[in-house]
């Protein structure tokens, strides 16, 4: 395929964002071309800067729970892997996780946990509306898995302002080759829809090269986001674990990670996309290279330092050893060499379209 050919095609998904499969599929092909990646990285910066300026939001990620019910074939923390040393962080370690955090600029929080059914809906009411009541400036994050819509409108009564629920992929028969029997692509393509009637930012995403993942599947996942219509757009790569079945896979490919945010950003221009840690680990530079192709949030780490490592959904996660201090310092001077700088604001979304 001719340079022109795919120029042009970049030129159409920024006209109308969106483009024909078979147009995506060639996209996703050009990954090796150097030519074609500066090209729709300055376009995906273009975009970025228009609607967002210079400015990074960020995310305090508060891993509070690694106990989990679930076994996603890929994940680290998944209930059989018998390897993890399993922790939950009480009540007031969260909410020193917060203080901690607002003295250091955050004012989103993002609680994020396996699917714990210790904390359940009294434990999690009160915790968010202990929040809310201390940190009125600051919105909160759910990212704690599949519930019932009666579950989530409790927790969106109680003040969280945002939910994370990665579809994953949209395609059936790959969904089953990643989970087990029990869990289904039905339910959490349902939970999503539930979220977003209730009234939560919704933030959806998949992983780029998980086992058995084929670039049709990809370009599924995009159209099925384009017509969701998340607020926020979480993808990065598949990072294998060793104590999974996953674990002689290869990690998802970074350039074909970097043209994602891309095409994502062109396609769904003010909607907010973090560079990710997941990408930060398979590449010194992970996360300023997704800033370069278009994403704008960052999410570092809270929790404690002695629970870090224990929270490893992937092997080799950066920053485990690290005060969010310490990350903060070191964000801001990454950022610094890139031109871009971080904002201290709720930073939620706001339609511009
Ligand atoms: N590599 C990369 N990302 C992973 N996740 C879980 N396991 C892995 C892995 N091995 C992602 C999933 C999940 C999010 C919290 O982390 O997409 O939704
Ligand atoms: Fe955590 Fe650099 S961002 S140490």
């Amino acid at each position: 395929m001719s340079k022109e050919i795919i120029f042009g095609l970049i030129d159409k998904l920024c006209e109308e964002k969106n483009l024909r499969p078979e147009e995506f599929l060639v996209l996703l092909n050009s990954v090796e071309d150097n030519f074609v990646m500066d090209y729709i990285s300055r376009k995906a910066q273009e975009v970025t800067k228009k609607y967002f300026g210079n400015k990074i939001y960020i995310r305090g990620l508060i891993e509070f729970s690694n106990f989990c019910k679930n076994n996603c074939f890929y994940c680290g923390i998944r209930k059989d892997n018998l390897n993890v040393i399993r922790y939950r962080l009480s009540e007031d370690e969260i909410f020193e996780c917060c203080k901690k955090g607002y003295d250091l600029g955050f004012r989103t929080f993002v609680l994020q946990s396996g699917e714990d059914l210790f904390f359940d809906d009294k434990k999690l009411v009160k915790l968010i509306s202990r929040i809310k009541k201390n940190f009125s400036d600051c919105a909160i994050t759910l990212s704690i898995g599949e519930k019932s819509f009666d579950e989530y409108k409790k927790y969106f009564e109680a003040g969280a302002d945002r939910f994370l629920l990665r579809h994953e992929t949209i395609n059936n028969l790959h969904y089953k080759k990643l989970h087990p029997d029990d869990m289904s692509l039905k339910n959490r393509i349902k939970c999503l829809y539930d979220l977003k009637k209730i009234g939560y930012q919704v933030g959806t995403g998949f992983m780029i090269g998980s086992p058995y993942q084929s670039l049709k599947n990809i370009v599924s996942d995009l159209l099925f986001i384009k017509k969701f219509r998340p607020e926020m757009i979480g993808i990065g790569p598949f990072i294998s674990h060793k104590d999974t079945r996953f674990c002689d896979f290869k990690s998802g490919n970074l350039n074909l990670s970097l043209i994602l945010i891309a095409i994502l950003r062109l396609m769904l221009p003010d909607r907010l996309i973090p560079a990710t840690t997941a990408l930060g680990t398979i590449d010194k530079t992970g996360r300023e290279k997704g800033i370069l192709f278009g994403a704008n949030v960052l999410m570092p780490n809270l929790s404690p330092v002695c629970v870090r490592k224990k929270y490893e959904l992937y092997d080799n996660k950066i920053c485990t050893g690290e005060e969010a201090a310490e990350c903060i310092k070191c964000l801001k001077l990454r950022l610094k060499k890139i031109g871009r700088e971080i904002i201290i604001s709720r930073g939620d979304f706001k339609k511009m379209l």
